[in-house]
């Protein structure tokens, strides 16, 4: 048995409520709370990047023994800060990770990090007792004033995967998809995305359908073996549209359930937004957090990961007797509440803030916003160092 062994994710400490951006913006407030189904939306400080996200969601779930046995340290994103050297390479200097690990960064929108798992679980697989940490860590940005803005967020999440792990035990059977569209993409040169809202929409329902019906010709499964369905949730609504279509023939029992445990795999979304790679897997986090322990030992869970762009993959997983005692949802929810409501004026400077981009050394702070264990501290011609708080 390969899986998840432990996972936690971090989020930064500012949100901007929804309803305060709707009112600014214009827009009927029930448009992001019911329409979208959007409440809090993560905005991050300068001094919260892909890199401290990553180290801030790993370090809490690392002991000793993680940090001499981890092999493989995968960070999926598609808001790297580097075109080069890959966020894992620092993320493996700040959580202190032994010297014989290979650091890598991959890149699929919001897929990246379920690329990671995979290349995780076939690692375990041929090295037997070693582990790997997979990270996804994304800032979603679309731009002030543009119609993507409520669906954007910032976070990361961190998955420890070994043999006989003590959350979820991962199936070897999934089925990916490809298709080359443009439906989200950001070019190089921008720090904002482009996207085409609708048919991106219609582009992740139709992978969904598509993979699904490809899943049950070759894995013999049907919706009723499954207790939850976990989705890349960009929105908290969006894993609903792809989840009703395929729940029509099925009974109202079987709905009843399976929409209950989506609603539970939304919360965390609807008070962070969209965290691109990682979201998935918040999702997952949202579902167990708040199931109460009607989730038993053995229930099916299956996973819908879809990155923009596009690629999809459906798999699954079976939760491990006593997974319940290595949840963090207390640490999660103390850190959801624990965070500033910005103002409006507030979020839009923090938005329009930019990193310096010139030789010599730029200080950076943001003390009376950014509290995390890790963060950028400076840029000294054109190296950025980050700090750990003590
Ligand atoms: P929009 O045009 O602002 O909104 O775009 P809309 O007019 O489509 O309305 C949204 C919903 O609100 C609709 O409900 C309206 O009826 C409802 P629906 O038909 O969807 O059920 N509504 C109201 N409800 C209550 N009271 C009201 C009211 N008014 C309207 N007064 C959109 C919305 C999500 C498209 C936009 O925000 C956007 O483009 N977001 C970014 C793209 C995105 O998230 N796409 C999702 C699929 S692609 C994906 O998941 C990949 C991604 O994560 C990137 C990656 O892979 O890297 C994005």
């Amino acid at each position: 048995m390969i899986g998840i062994d432990k996972m936690n994710f971090f989020t930064p400490n500012t949100y901007i409520d929804l309803v305060t951006l709707a009112n600014k913006r214009g827009v009927d407030p029930n448009k992001f709370t019911i329409g979208i189904g959007q409440s809090k939306m993560a905005v991050p400080t300068i001094t919260q990047d892909t890199v401290s996200m990553g180290a801030n969601a790993a370090f809490p779930i690392l002991d000793k023994e993680d940090l001499e046995t981890i092999d493989l340290i995968v960070v999926g994103t598609e808001t790297g800060i580097d075109e080069s050297k890959s966020s894992a390479a620092f993320i493996h200097q700040l959580l202190n990770i032994h010297p014989f690990a290979k650091s890598v960064e991959v890149k699929q929108a919001c897929y990246g990090a379920t690329a990671g798992l995979m290349m995780a679980k076939d690692y375990i697989k041929a090295h037997p007792g070693r582990k790997a940490l997979v990270i996804g860590s994304d800032i979603s940005r679309y731009g002030l004033n543009t119609s993507g803005e409520v669906t954007q967020g910032a976070g990361a999440i961190a998955l420890l995967i070994s043999e006989n792990p003590r959350i979820l035990a991962l199936d070897d059977t999934s089925v990916a998809m490809t298709e080359s569209i443009f439906d989200f993409w950001r070019p190089n040169y921008r720090d904002t995305a482009i996207v085409d809202g609708k048919y991106s929409n219609e582009a992740y329902v139709n992978f969904f359908t598509t993979i699904w019906e490809e899943y049950k010709n070759r894995t013999n499964h049907s919706l009723s073996d499954f207790s939850a369905f976990c989705f890349h949730l960009p929105y908290s609504k969006m894993g609903r549209k792809a989840l009703l279509p395929v729940l029509e023939n099925e009974s109202e029992e079987l709905a009843t359930k399976l929409l209950k445990n989506y609603d539970l795999s939304t919360d965390y979304t609807k008070n962070i937004g969209n965290i691109y790679t990682g979201s998935l897997y918040l999702s997952l986090m949202s579902l167990l957090d708040h199931s109460d322990n009607t989730l038993k030992e053995n229930d099916l869970i299956g996973f819908f990961s879809y990155g923009s762009g596009a690629v999809g993959e459906i798999f699954s997983g079976r939760l491990v007797p006593g997974y319940e005692n290595f949840l963090m949802k207390e640490e999660h929810i103390a850190m959801l509440d624990e965070r500033y409501d910005l103002s409006i004026e507030e979020y839009e400077a923090i938005f329009n803030k930019e990193l310096p981009k010139t030789d010599g050394t730029h200080p950076l702070s943001e003390a009376k916003y950014d509290k995390s264990l890790f963060y950028l501290s400076s840029i000294t011609d054109h190296q950025r160092h980050y700090s750990q708080r003590q």
